[in-house]
């Protein structure tokens, strides 16, 4: 049986007539004259394709998702990196039958990974190209398959039996520092941390481009994982000390990144667990890089606390992660569907809207809580909050 999971706020009360508008929607949506005649009128038509073309994608989202992991394992986005080819050139290297191979290829190019060119050619599309350019994303294709069985059978994984492939992924997120410590764990934690540092890539540019250091000296980064954010953090502010916390394994693979870096007299490590130890003092920003998802409210209160108590008056702490779309803005994140069933499965932590957690720093004891807008929010959003002034 699954630890009970925490519940997300409230939706914010909605008034009467918010409630007698969408019913009234819902009886128009419904109505089979109505869908006839929104199709014959030229106006209306676009809307009512869009609609069905959604509800479409959606029953399809799996065949979608299977067709850009074949793509990825058959190495068709390097393959088509540099010049287009044929079905039957590429179906000799792959080693998969013309007709079959054709299939997905017209798939793939239904759903933008790859585009038709001239003499009968495919190239790669618009949705390829990043494929080739970022090896993180087909990283996470693979990656994803222990989240897709997990869900073949969706109720039984809702019914809490869910100790299936990606709890596993995660020893942490169930044991804390005793099961990263655990004969064998050694294995589990050099995956989950190479994964982390190929993918925190985009999470990294969203803040480097976001939020200015120039007030700090020295930036703790807890959760720091192997470093990909502090030694990059490095080389864009040069004026900064930095420090890094993180369970001790995870940190004794870092430090090899860290010396190869050229860093290691101004990076320190500080190995630990944000659950049974202090987090080190001396920096007037702490960092918490999609960490707190991970973890049950509990479990983020006290780090959030530990960070309030490590950090000097004046002192900021950044919040970098996933957030799910307020409740009130109109539905068209389809990402936090992806976020709330990725981390049900890891086991304990939760999306959280950008209120939930300013809500968690201001309970924390942070003021001048604000959101900083980025360019590409999918990827995360951030959140900061500052320690009072005495
Ligand atoms: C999802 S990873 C994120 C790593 C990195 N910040 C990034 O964005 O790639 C979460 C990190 O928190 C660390 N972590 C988990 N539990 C911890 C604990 N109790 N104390 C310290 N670090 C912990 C993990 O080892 C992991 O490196």
């Amino acid at each position: 049986m699954s630890t009970p999971l925490d519940l997300s706020a409230p939706t914010p009360l909605r008034s009467g007539w918010h409630d007698s508008w969408r019913s009234w929607l819902q009886r128009l949506y419904a109505s089979e004259k109505l869908y006839r005649w929104s199709l014959a009128n030229p106006f209306t038509r676009r809307v009512t394709r869009r609609r069905t073309r959604q509800l479409f994608d959606l029953m399809a989202g799996f065949v979608h998702s299977q067709v850009l992991l074949a793509c990825v394992r058959l190495g068709l986005f390097d393959a088509l990196r540099d010049q287009p080819a044929t079905v039957a050139a590429l179906a000799q290297r792959t080693g998969v039958p013309e007709a079959e191979l054709q299939r997905l290829l017209l798939s793939a190019v239904t759903l933008g990974l790859l585009e038709h060119r001239s003499g009968g050619r495919l190239g790669l599309g618009p949705l390829g190209v990043p494929l080739t350019t970022h090896p993180a994303i087909a990283q996470m294709v693979e990656h994803n398959q222990l989240l897709y069985q997990d869900l073949s059978d969706p109720l039984a994984f809702l019914r809490q039996d869910r100790q299936g492939d990606m709890a596993g992924y995660w020893p942490y997120a169930h044991g804390g520092l005793a099961a990263v410590q655990a004969p064998g764990a050694n294995e589990q934690v050099g995956r989950y941390s190479d994964l982390m540092a190929e993918s925190q890539g985009f999470m990294v540019h969203e803040i480097l481009s976001s939020y200015f250091f120039d007030e700090h000296r020295c930036v703790l980064d807890v959760g720091a994982g192997k470093g990909r954010f502090v030694t990059e953090l490095a080389r864009h502010a040069p004026h900064l000390r930095l420090q890094m916390f993180d369970l001790p394994p995870v940190l004794e693979r870092a430090s090899e990144r860290v010396s190869q870096a050229g860093l290691s007299e101004r990076i320190s490590l500080h190995p630990g667990s944000f659950i049974d130890d202090p987090l080190p003092t001396g920096a007037d920003l702490i960092t918490l890089v999609r960490v707190l998802h991970d973890h049950p409210d509990a479990v983020v209160r006290n780090i959030l606390h530990k960070a309030h108590a490590a950090l000097p008056p004046g002192g900021v702490l950044l919040v970098a992660e996933p957030m799910a779309q307020d409740a009130d803005a109109p539905a068209q994140h389809q990402a936090d569907a992806y976020f709330h069933f990725y981390l049900m499965a890891m086991g304990a932590g939760r999306l959280r809207t950008a209120q939930e957690i300013r809500a968690l720093l201001r309970e924390a004891g942070f003021t001048a809580i604000e959101q900083v807008p980025n360019a590409m929010p999918i990827h995360g959003q951030l959140v900061l909050g500052r320690k009072c002034l005495p």
